[in-house]
């Protein structure tokens, strides 16, 4: 007999976000084994927020007009009464996105969402953006789980440890999933599950170093000889639009086989790209069109066009918007919160020894038992002296970022800038920072 499994009320935090329809979906094709009662929408946004939203209601009310839906900028009503919060916010929208890639271009250095000086000043931003999500979480709902999205996660995760050291909160990301989705189709398999993964790193910034069968064949051998000739790009990503399938995300798959090279023995993170090869990476930008401008461009114009097409007809036939992997990952988690699954999935906790060798209080991305109780980390043991080496430098990055926010400092922002592989020195650091500094005064505590 089947049993009937309990339902969940949801707040997507950041409703206005490109990903929030995708999410919707996945949420609605997953019903059986993650029942809903109620889903809000919550963004500092009414304007954009209403035009996801209005799409959404006729969304989730073509086929369940049972599940309670709200979209609303009230902390109070949005975080009342959820099981969930899953956040996608992004503090500063994409025209901040766009200044944190091209203020560092004018000095000839990587401007990247996440990575290298865009993605500090992105941190500096949204630390406070995603503290006040917990802080409504705990006021109005402190037994749910807070699923974050929210980047610079690596950044966003060391702060929330240090300042929400009990909050309920979950640091995530889409990368590693979307590269073992393309693993899988390396190989021949059909679904992540057939591949059993180990990993290691920082967010944005690891490597796998082995990778079975659910039979437990090794399988790394022949992911490597394929790895070493084409990188992770896949037929796929060629031939279907995918969430990391546009050209640019193609060169960044293909890429890969460059920073295997250096490294043999493991599978790297796409994302290493910023901080090995930033001089490729700079001359291959235009500093005057950037990643920004391509999302914006692309991604956001098709996302809103979509929704207000659905808005003004009133129906959803159901192929105006896709999921991804995005969705999917953040639907596994909650299900194996609420269900108690222990699912294996990787989530960015506190190191505490995960990795032998390595900072305790770092937060690392490894893969983890997740039940009702939260995640469990599984051991990494000791990790080589070149991957030791570079994550040491990156993770006194992240922390020194923390510092800096939490003291209104100039100097410790300075010295994180600087610390970044991506920067050549400590002048083009301090010129970077005067900058944004200067661009993110509404954002930005006050430094001294
Ligand atoms: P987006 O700009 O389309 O959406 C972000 C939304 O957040 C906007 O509607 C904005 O109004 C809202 N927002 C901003 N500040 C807020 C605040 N303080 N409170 C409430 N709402 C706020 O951006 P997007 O491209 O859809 O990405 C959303 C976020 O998801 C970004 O942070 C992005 O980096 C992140 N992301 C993370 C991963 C990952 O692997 N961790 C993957 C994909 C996207
Ligand atoms: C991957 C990363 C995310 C990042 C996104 C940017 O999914 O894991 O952390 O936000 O890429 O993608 P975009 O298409 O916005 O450049
Ligand atoms: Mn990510």
């Amino acid at each position: 007999m089947a049993v009937k499994l309990e339902k969940s009320s949801v707040v997507i935090a950041g409703g206005g976000s490109t990903y929030t329809p995708g999410i919707i979906l996945m949420l609605l094709k997953h019903l059986d084994r993650f029942p809903l009662r109620k889903i809000k929408f919550y963004d500092n946004d009414f304007e954009r927020q209403k035009v996801i939203a209005d799409a959404c209601e006729i969304i989730i009310h073509k086929e369940h007009p049972e599940i309670e839906f709200l979209a609303t900028t009230d902390p109070e009503e949005a975080f009342t009464d959820v099981d969930f919060v899953m956040a996608h916010i992004r503090v500063g929208k994409y025209r901040m996105r766009e200044l944190d890639e091209k203020i560092p271009m004018k000095y000839g250095v990587v401007g990247q969402e996440t990575c290298g000086p865009g993605g500090i000043a992105y941190g500096m931003r949204s630390i406070q953006g995603v503290l006040d999500l917990i802080d409504y979480m705990e006021k109005y709902s402190p037994n749910a789980w807070l699923l974050n999205y929210s980047n610079p996660a690596a950044i966003v995760a060391e702060a929330t440890r240090r300042l929400r050291p009990n909050s309920r909160i979950l640091n995530i990301c889409d990368m590693p999933i979307s590269i073992e989705n393309n693993m899988v189709e390396i190989l021949g398999y059909k679904k992540r599950s057939d591949i059993v993964t180990k990993y290691y790193g920082l967010n944005h910034f690891g490597w796998w170093y082995d990778v079975r069968s659910s039979e437990g064949k090794d399988l790394m051998p022949e992911l490597k000889a394929y790895v070493k000739e084409n990188g992770y790009l896949v037929k796929s990503d060629l031939e279907e639009a995918k969430q990391h399938g546009d050209q640019s995300w193609n060169e960044t798959y293909r890429m890969a086989k460059d920073l295997y090279a250096v490294d043999p023995t493991t599978l790297p993170n796409t994302y290493l790209k910023y901080y090995f090869m930033p001089d490729t990476v700079v001359e291959h930008t235009n500093p005057e069109y950037t990643r920004a401008n391509q999302v914006m461009d692309t991604r956001e114009k098709e996302v809103f066009t979509a929704c207000r097409e659905i808005a003004d007809k009133q129906a959803f036939e159901g192929n105006e918007l896709s999921m991804d992997e995005h969705a999917s990952y953040i639907v596994d988690l909650a299900t194996a919160l609420k269900f108690n699954t222990y699912a294996r999935m990787l989530l960015i906790v506190e190191n505490n020894g995960i990795i032998e060798n390595f900072d305790k209080t770092a937060m690392v991305e490894v893969p983890c038992l997740v039940s009702a109780n939260g995640p469990e980390p599984l051991s990494v043991g000791t990790i080589p002296t070149f991957q030791k080496g570079l994550m040491e430098e990156q993770v006194a990055v992240e922390k020194l970022v923390v510092d800096a926010w939490m003291e209104g400092s100039y100097q410790k922002l300075w010295q994180a800038i600087s610390l970044s592989k991506t920067v050549p020195s400590i002048t083009i650091a301090k010129q970077i920072l005067d900058d944004l500094y200067e661009a993110n005064k509404e954002f930005w505590p006050e430094l001294k």
